[in-house]
């Protein structure tokens, strides 16, 4: 075979399908191959007027028309399929030739792969990508790991078919091995913490403000020429906006009200707790969206008539609708500050030397968090790559300094009126225990002294102790 392709891609759904399409609108000639080969074929059938694709029967004509080293990316859905696609190829590729894993894999899963592959001289790259389909067509968000080695030869097709701001990919290196695939899970928690915060300002505006759907996306199509300009803001309203066809109702009103989750957010509070981060928010919007699925418990709820609050008070000190704005921006960094600090976690344990800032400024555009708020979290980034929280950075202190007595009216109003505001009540709470001086947790270690003699650590000296609480003199030992 003479032309030889500069990458492929097998898993020809939709979404690798437009990740193809993106690598031949940039030139790229690109080998492509399914399980089923009819979809190769539509395929070609269907955009082979987009640039220059290479269909492959079988996985030894699709290795057998890439050239050196070969980039393999693999586009199925993650788990034990990826395995399989995994042991399919391996075996027929050559020392320095390289899979991508372009699904949304667990870090854990991409590490043992990538170390599995090492040993047989392939390399193994766990490339997160984000933007959904339409992103992996017109431009997606690209967070690989994987040997820095590999960058080299596949970075600048990555770059190539990433989103652009101001003209620099939305794509880098992240860090080795299953890096790369972290960083996309927690950009997914992060997700949904926004989604959960973005969902309470709605139901506090509807049930306390007694807005129609109608004008709360008018509400959020101007919130998205503000501070709070994001993708997720924009679809909202245009969710908001919505008629269902069929009743004419607003199609918030007809759609049944359980979230569901693919995982990844749940992944990211799992490895939060290991990592002794609290994620609070990303974790309040994992158990907000199985509390909605809970449907049997809801019901029992509901058919005991579980009493809410008399009837609602206003909601005082301020306008609704400016202080829902202020708790939604003051919340969100807060998501936001915990989401970086993970990252932050990960890479120090795992020795990834992971850049915040290039992470904030590969998801300014192409992925589903993309915001111009992330700007400000690359400048704080910039300014101090090693900053503890971005709630310390002058922008952020300031606007959350700004923000606090309207958040704190909200969370005041949506508990007076029984309104499940989960999200901005954590993150008001992570903040004022970030900031507290003297916190409830000293009597937590007294009250683990006194069961299990857990010893406790004091202010005025160094070393542990422990009280003999079972003793007349409850004396202090060190222990
Ligand atoms: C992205 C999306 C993508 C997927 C979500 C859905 O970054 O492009 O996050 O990964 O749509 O993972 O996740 P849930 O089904 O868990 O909401």
């Amino acid at each position: 075979m003479s032309q030889k392709a500069q990458i492929g891609v097998t898993g020809l759904a939709v979404m690798g399908r437009n990740l193809a399409r993106n690598f031949a609108r940039h030139g790229h000639t690109v080998a492509v191959h399914n399980r089923s080969y009819g979809r190769t074929k539509e395929l070609v059938e269907e955009f082979g007027h987009e640039g220059t694709f290479l269909p492959a029967e079988t996985a030894e004509q699709f290795v057998a028309s890439l050239e050196r080293p070969r980039r393999v990316v693999i586009m199925v859905k993650a788990g034990p399929a990826t395995d399989a696609v995994i042991d399919e190829f391996a075996p027929l590729l050559e020392e320095g030739d390289m899979l991508i894993d372009a699904g949304n894999a667990h870090y854990a899963d991409t590490r043992r792969r990538e170390a599995a592959l090492k040993a047989k001289g392939l390399h193994f790259v766990g490339a997160g990508v984000s933007g959904g389909e339409e992103g992996a067509l017109h431009g997606p968000s690209i967070m690989p790991g994987g040997p820095k080695e590999s960058y080299e030869a596949l970075g600048p097709l990555l770059e190539d078919i990433a989103a652009k701001v101001d003209g620099e990919p939305c794509c880098v290196h992240v860090g080795p091995d299953g890096a790369g695939h972290f960083v996309k899970m927690v950009h997914n928690g992060i997700e949904y913490a926004d989604m959960q915060l973005i969902a309470e300002a709605y139901d506090l505006l509807r049930q306390v403000g007694g807005l129609s759907p109608q004008q709360i996306a008018d509400v959020f199509a101007e919130w998205n020429s503000g501070r709070l300009g994001s993708y997720l803001i924009e679809i909202t309203a245009e969710v908001l906006k919505q008629v269902d066809a069929g009743t004419g109702k607003p199609f918030v009103d007809v759609v049944l009200d359980q979230a569901e989750q693919k995982g990844t957010g749940r992944w990211t509070v799992q490895a939060a707790l290991d990592l002794g981060v609290p994620v609070s928010g990303i974790a309040e919007s994992v158990f907000a969206r199985a509390l909605s699925g809970g449907a049997d418990v809801r019901k029992a709820a509901a058919d005991a008539g579980l009493p809410g609050p008399s009837a609602g008070a206003e909601h005082v000190g301020g306008d609704l609708r400016a202080d829902v704005e202020q708790a939604l921006f003051a919340s969100k960094i807060v998501a936001y500050a915990q989401g970086f600090q993970q990252i932050q976690a990960a890479s120090k344990e795992y020795g990834w030397e992971i850049d915040p800032g290039a992470m904030a400024k590969i998801w300014r555009a192409g992925c589903i968090i993309r915001a111009k708020f992330l700007d400000f979290i690359k400048q704080a980034y910039d300014k101090q790559p090693d900053l503890s929280t971005l709630l310390v950075d002058d922008y952020f202190l300031n606007a959350v300094s700004g923000a606090q007595d309207a958040w704190r009216r909200v969370v005041v109003t949506a508990a007076q009126q029984g309104i499940p505001a989960p999200g901005f009540a954590s993150a008001l709470a992570y903040y004022d225990g970030l900031r507290a001086e003297r916190l409830p947790a000293a009597l937590i270690q007294g009250q683990r002294d006194f069961f299990g003699a857990h010893t406790y650590h004091r202010v005025d000296r160094e070393g542990s102790f422990h009280t003999l609480w079972a003793t007349e003199d409850r004396a202090e030992v060190s222990a």
